[in-house]
């Protein structure tokens, strides 16, 4: 085949595959961006057997007192703002002794297109402070103090 040919042909099986793409989203996979959610899931790792207390909310959201035992999880969805995100979720944490807060969820620092974001953001809650799952070396190593700078 000369080479022009096999341009021919590239671009043919490309439109082609783009077409079936095309297809496929609409029929089989109607990604509707309206209902994609939000996972947040947060684990107790205070690992000195305490108890961790937490009271999550939005400037919508209350989602009420939750109590973890040891090593156990939470976890809410909510719908991110695809477009201009400013969802924050601001979490109160206690534990004997202890009373701390940190934006659990924060677009400028989790959405999409922003700082490191996250659909599945998973985290410890460490005396230290929360650390997050990265998913790029699966170890929870996105970690912040209190105060919610890095660390
Ligand atoms: C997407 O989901 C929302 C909420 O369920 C619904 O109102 C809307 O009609 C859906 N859009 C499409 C294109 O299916
Ligand atoms: C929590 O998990 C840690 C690490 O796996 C383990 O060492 C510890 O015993 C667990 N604590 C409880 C109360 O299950
Ligand atoms: C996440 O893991 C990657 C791969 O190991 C690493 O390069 C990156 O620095 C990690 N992110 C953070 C915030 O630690």
């Amino acid at each position: 085949m000369t080479n022009i040919l096999k341009t021919q042909v590239h671009v043919v099986v490309i439109s082609l595959l783009i077409q079936i793409a095309f297809s496929q989203v609409k029929t089989d996979f109607d990604v509707n961006w309206s209902t994609i959610k939000t996972m947040v899931r947060i684990t107790n790792r205070l690992g000195d057997g305490s108890t961790l207390n937490l009271h999550c909310k939005s400037s919508d959201d209350d989602l009420g007192l939750k109590i973890l035992a040891p090593n156990s999880s939470w976890s809410f969805k909510f719908r991110p703002t695809i477009i201009v995100g400013s969802t924050i979720f601001s979490c109160h944490f206690t534990w004997p002794g202890q009373s701390k807060r940190f934006n659990i969820y924060d677009d400028d620092r989790d959405g999409v297109r922003r700082g490191i974001p996250c659909i599945y953001c998973i985290w410890d809650i460490t005396k230290d402070g929360p650390c997050r799952f990265n998913e790029s070396d699966h170890a929870f190593d996105i970690c912040y103090d209190w105060n919610g700078n890095p660390r």
